[in-house]
């Protein structure tokens, strides 16, 4: 099979963690630049990546990168890439696109230029003159940077946080790929408890839950490029088939979700069960000054409110303090927190062994990491 170049797109601040994603399903990431990570594999890496990546946002499948300094060398070599090899007649080509340090500004110019290149190298391979576009989605984008035009097709379609378990959500959900980016940065591994005592609409919990079975997170959704005619018939069936084939159900998970708002407990349930995972988290409505840490080198990882909206600056600093004082009182467990807030140590009363940048959507989040000491083998399974 013929190689292709394909890009994992990623968050500021979490390309590492897809790189290793990467790896662990056996791809050798060739770089790793801000938001994306590529790699060569052959097509069956099109339903494996997005079956099984869990931090990624998409898999781009890259046509060409080329210099384009002007809307004659953006349309030229354009043309010239190899549309039709994956697009069919009725396939449909919407193109988006972004610009950033480069001559050609504006994107909408850039987008009807590509849209037009791609309908004349069409019109050679298919004989027609125009395109119904009512098949199968193979969404474009042009993305220029420093006068560099890339172009990709999106494998993926709907962004890969959306896995499709959850319908009930809280106020400030965070999005599953950073969830499960959290937990990858833990050292959380199934022998240990985990303790989520925010909970929200369960998504730290239920993407630990996934993990520690080895459920594959797109395994409850379907991807732009499952109906392309153009991958070999089965690839799909086959990938899925793997991923179904992986699952540990029998492995023994210990997590516990709770949060003081018990309509947010109901939909976490649900959405846990949704997931495939409602029999391996324990769920309760507990207030977090109220919460059980009793077994040793359990992981707290946590996502707590933010203060946001004006009036709650000061609750959010009782909780910060009191996350300190119920947490730090477990002398041997790790703890993480997600927090925008920059004094959240002093609040928390201890110095993170490790704090790392990251983006929950537009908002600079630190991710604060307190390792507590290594648990005996017995427990690193
Ligand atoms: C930012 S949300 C968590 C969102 C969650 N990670 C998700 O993906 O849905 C913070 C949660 O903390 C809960 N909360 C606030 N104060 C609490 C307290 N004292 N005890 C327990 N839960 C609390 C809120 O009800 C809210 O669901």
């Amino acid at each position: 099979m013929p190689m292709l170049e394909l890009i994992a797109t990623a968050t500021f601040g979490l390309e590492a963690v897809v790189k290793r994603e990467l790896m662990h399903i056996g791809y050798t990431p060739q770089s790793v630049s801000d938001g994306k990570v590529t790699f060569e594999a052959d097509e069956r890496a099109i339903p494996r990546a997005n079956l099984w990546l869990r931090s990624a946002d998409r898999v781009l499948l890259k046509m060409g990168e080329f210099p384009a300094g002007s809307f004659d060398d953006l349309f030229e070599h354009t043309r010239a890439l190899p549309w039709s090899e994956w697009i069919p007649l009725d396939g449909s080509f919407p193109v988006t696109g972004k610009s950033i340090k480069s001559k050609l500004s504006s994107v909408p110019t850039c987008q009807a230029i590509v849209k037009k290149a791609v309908v004349e190298n069409l019109k050679r391979r298919y004989r027609m003159e125009r395109f119904p576009e009512t098949g199968p989605s193979f969404p474009i984008q042009v993305a220029l940077l420093n006068d560099t035009a890339t172009l990709t097709i999106d494998t993926s379609g709907t962004a890969l946080h959306k896995r499709g378990y959850r319908h009930g959500a809280v106020e400030a959900p965070l999005k599953e790929t950073l969830a499960a980016a959290m937990i990858e940065l833990s050292y959380w591994n199934r022998g240990r408890v985990l303790v989520d005592p925010l909970c929200g609409s369960g998504t730290i919990p239920i993407e630990a839950a996934m993990i520690g079975r080895n459920i594959a997170p797109g395994s409850g959704r379907r991807f732009a490029a499952e109906s392309w005619p153009s991958l070999t018939q089965g690839s799909w069936k086959e990938a899925r088939m793997e991923a179904y084939q992986s699952i540990d159900q029998e492995a023994r998970v210990r997590i516990i979700a709770s949060d003081i708002d018990s309509g947010a407990v109901r939909r976490a349930c649900e959405n846990a069960r949704q997931a495939g995972v409602g029999g391996c988290i324990e769920f309760s409505a507990t207030p977090l000054h109220r919460i059980e840490m009793k077994e040793d080198f359990g992981v707290v990882i946590t996502n707590p409110p933010y203060g946001e909206r004006i009036g709650e600056g000061t609750e959010v600093k009782k909780l910060y303090r009191q996350m300190g004082r119920i947490f730090r009182a477990n002398l041997t467990w790790s703890v993480y927190i997600l927090s925008p807030e920059e004094r959240f140590e002093k609040l928390y009363g201890a110095k993170a062994d490790r704090k790392r940048k990251l983006f929950n959507g537009s908002i600079k989040v630190n991710y604060y990491q307190f390792y507590g000491p290594r648990p005996p083998t017995h427990v690193l399974r």
